[in-house]
């Protein structure tokens, strides 16, 4: 897997994944975020130095897009992943001390996987460009663990014709 592929595939999965956080970007730090988030939104963020899925060379604003898609599809704060220094209060996200971080590289493969192997074969005339991949947000909906879903039992009704009529 080329990581420039991925750094594509999470480019638009960012942006798919959370529109209204990136309405929000230009104007006030996202509310939902974690302190250092904030602090993230307000300063440049720095080069970072311990990517080991994306690209090496992916700019800051690129990685503020990919970080903020994926905190939104997750519904968590930057630190359910990164930690924060006891010290200076400030976030470390070079960091991997958190078990969640190396999930989540995991999952990025994965994610980048699924749409370059496979999402690439379906050619469906119905699907929109957003139809076309699986983001963090398809499975995790805004939970840090999706949820389970249990199909509801199988209908034994009468046929749809002998329905009842409404209001009986
Ligand atoms: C679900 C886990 C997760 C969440 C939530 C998350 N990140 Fe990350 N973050 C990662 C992973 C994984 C990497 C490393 C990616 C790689 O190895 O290519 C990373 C890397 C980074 C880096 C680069 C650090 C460096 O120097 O290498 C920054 C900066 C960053 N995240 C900021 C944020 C901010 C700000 C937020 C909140 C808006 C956030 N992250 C939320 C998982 C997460
Ligand atoms: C195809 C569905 C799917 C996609 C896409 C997906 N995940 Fe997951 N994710 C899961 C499942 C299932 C689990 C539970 C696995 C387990 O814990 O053994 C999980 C667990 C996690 C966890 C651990 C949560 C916890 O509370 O321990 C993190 C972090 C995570 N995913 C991050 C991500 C990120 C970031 C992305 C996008 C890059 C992503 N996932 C995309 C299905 C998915």
């Amino acid at each position: 897997m080329h990581s420039r592929v991925i750094l594509a595939a999470f480019l638009g999965a960012a942006l798919t994944a959370a529109p209204s956080m990136f309405s929000q970007q230009t104007s006030a730090p996202d509310a939902t975020a974690a302190p250092g988030a904030a602090q993230a939104h307000e300063h440049h963020w720095p080069k970072p130095t311990n990517l080991k899925v994306l690209p090496k060379d992916t700019t800051p604003e690129q990685l503020h897009k990919i970080m903020d898609g994926i905190a939104g599809s997750l519904g968590v704060h930057c630190s359910f992943c990164h930690v924060q220094n006891a010290q200076t209060h400030h976030m470390d996200f070079a960091s991997d001390a958190k078990p969640d971080k190396h999930i989540a590289r995991i999952m990025m493969r994965m994610t980048g996987t699924i749409n370059q192997q496979y999402m690439t074969q379906v050619n469906d005339p119905d699907a929109t460009p957003e139809d076309k991949h699986v983001t963090c947000g398809t499975c995790h909906r805004g939970h840090q663990m999706p949820e389970h879903f249990v199909p509801p039992p199988e209908h034994h009704g009468p046929p749809m014709g002998n329905m009842p009529k409404p209001g009986l």
